[in-house]
């Protein structure tokens, strides 16, 4: 499907439409801000194909909101945000210029359900990665045991 023909295209969550344009731009502005954040832009260091990253990432909300797929993809947030360093600093500096984002480009009932999601996977994400992290630090500990 070629890009204007995904710009018309729509999905409701919950009573609320969003035009797959819609997303494309939050996404893409929002991560235009990552870039040039102070915190944010040393663990995204990791990304060396930005439209690459903002097509996936469209495609990644677009499909969370209920639309039909529309690339290949397959998407394992809580193993890379542990690699990236994911922690709590880091999320609410993340879900602040994601909220700005959305209030900026959105209107009322897009930007309050959408900061509710993003809240919610947001606080999902880093109690699998506090599990996660508690998981690796056990394995390690035993490793230096059984070395002794
Ligand atoms: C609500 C909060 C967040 C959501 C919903 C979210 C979502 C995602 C998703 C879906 C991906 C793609 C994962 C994949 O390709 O399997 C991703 C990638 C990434 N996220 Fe997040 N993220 C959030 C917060 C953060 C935070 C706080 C950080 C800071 C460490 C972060 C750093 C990254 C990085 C560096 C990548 C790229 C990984 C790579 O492809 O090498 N994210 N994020």
């Amino acid at each position: 499907m070629n890009p204007s023909e995904l710009d018309n295209l729509t999905v409701t969550v919950n009573g609320v439409v969003f035009s797959h344009k819609d997303i494309h731009t939050v996404v893409a502005t929002f991560y235009a801000r990552v870039q040039k954040d102070p915190l944010l832009s040393v663990p995204f260091q990791s990304v060396h194909d930005w439209p690459d990253h903002i097509k996936r990432l469209t495609h990644f909300w677009w499909i969370k909101f209920g639309g039909k797929p529309y690339m290949f993809n397959q998407y394992n947030p809580v193993l890379k945000h542990f690699y990236a360093g994911f922690n709590a600093e880091l999320l609410e500096r993340w879900l602040s210029l994601f909220h700005g984002v959305l209030q900026e480009k959105l209107n009322e009932e897009q930007c309050r359900l959408w900061t509710l999601i993003s809240q919610r996977m947001g606080y999902g994400l880093h109690m699998k990665n506090e599990m996660l992290k508690a998981h690796v630090q056990r394995l390690q500990e035993e490793q230096k045991e059984s070395n002794n």
